[in-house]
């Protein structure tokens, strides 16, 4: 199971809005076969490996897969029906699928037909592989995830001539890492005006970009022609997103002549977040990361607009207080917390309590 969750991993960020699968066979305890769901629309993982056997798999042989086998037809026909013309007798799941449409579904049609079925094995690893998909296939709208750096006394802005990045390199390398898997990251306008991101995943492998949300109601940003998200290559993947009463037609023109979406929204400033969501699931994205400065995140927290929290924490105290507090006037309860050391500082990535 542990070699299937590496090959689930090599598709990190490319199968949305389907779930990362890797899948291997086994003959008396050896590895025969493996392979992984490179993409949606593209073979199941459990389909990738019998393929890549090649041959019918002996009676001894074992199936091990990090989800619960699909038992419904979709772009592809259901796994379960592959797995039993294959003749394999007994497999070995991870996760189940929380998908309302399978949830032990497959795993009865397989016990029902005489298969043995283990379930449960490195389960929370292979649950937390697609936590995006495990939230959007049950509840129909993006996973909106908040990231921010902060300090130890929980500052997200260095003091003026400190140097800029709280957080050391593996931590940054590590966002980058976040920013490959999510379908999309948003910062707001007064982030983008002072920082000039660029957003996109530079770690190891191409660059990738996901798409780029600006939460800007005003379209306050309007005009900045010199920032990366208006002018690189990746402009066309750029959504400045407004509020359709708070705007001005000339600005989305600018917009749009620049080659940069924009969304304008119905409803009044308190239901943006909703309505964004609500835009982001009908066009089909799964989730979010949303790097927020103090302003944003304090009001994202305090709306309960968000899902999961990742917190890179620097040993480091002092920096800007004027921007006052990051987690707003409720602090959120955190489950499901995940630590991780990356370098000096670390990850704390949860799922926020309501
Ligand atoms: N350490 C970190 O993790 C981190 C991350 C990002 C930024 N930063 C730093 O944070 C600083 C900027 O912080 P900031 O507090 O001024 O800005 P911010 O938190 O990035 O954004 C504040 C803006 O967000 C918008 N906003 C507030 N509530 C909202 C809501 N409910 N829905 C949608 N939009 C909402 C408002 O803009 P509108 O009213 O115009 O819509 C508001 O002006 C920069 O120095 C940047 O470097 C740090």
């Amino acid at each position: 199971m542990l070699r299937a969750l590496e090959l689930a991993r090599r598709a990190w960020g490319a199968t949305h809005p389907n779930p990362m699968v890797g899948a291997v066979i086994t003959e008396e305890g050896r590895a025969v076969a493996e392979g992984w769901h490179e993409a949606a629309g593209g073979p199941h993982a459990e389909v990738a490996a019998l393929r890549a056997l090649g041959r019918r798999p002996a009676p001894s042989a074992v199936l091990h897969v990090t989800l619960e086998p699909c038992c419904t037809h979709g772009r592809t026909p259901p796994c379960v029906e592959a797995i039993l013309a294959s003749g394999i007798r007994t497999v070995v799941v991870g996760a189940r699928d929380p998908n309302p449409a399978h949830a032990g579904k497959g795993l009865d049609l397989l016990r029902k037909a005489g298969v043995a079925v283990v379930e449960g094995v490195l389960e929370e690893a292979c649950r937390d592989l697609n936590f995006i998909f495990n939230h959007w296939i049950v509840r129909r709208r993006p996973l909106l995830a908040l990231k921010v750096a902060a300090t130890l006394d929980g500052l997200l802005v260095p003091s003026a001539g400190a140097p800029r990045e709280l957080t050391g390199p593996q931590a940054r390398a590590d966002v980058h890492r976040w920013r490959r898997l999510f379908p999309a990251v948003a910062v707001s306008a007064d982030t983008l005006l002072a920082d000039n991101p660029r957003l996109t995943a530079r770690d190891d492998g191409p660059e990738r970009c996901p798409i780029r949300f600006v939460l800007d109601r005003r379209f306050r940003s309007a005009g900045r022609s010199g920032l990366y998200l208006f002018s690189d290559h990746h402009r066309d993947r750029t959504v400045v997103v407004g509020l359709a009463s708070e705007v001005r037609p000339a600005d989305a023109a600018w917009y749009e002549a620049e080659g940069v979406r924009t969304w304008a929204l119905p409803g009044d400033s308190d239901g943006f977040i909703a309505a964004w969501s609500e835009r982001c699931a009908s066009e089909g994205v799964t989730g979010v990361m949303i790097e927020g400065g103090p302003g944003l995140s304090s009001a994202l927290l305090d709306d309960h607009a968000v899902d999961m929290l990742f917190a890179y924490v620097a040993p480091k105290l002092g920096g800007d207080p004027s921007h006052g507090p990051w987690f707003g006037s409720q602090p959120p309860i955190l489950n499901a917390v995940r630590v991780e050391q990356l370098g000096d500082d670390v990850l704390f990535r949860g799922v926020i309590g309501r």
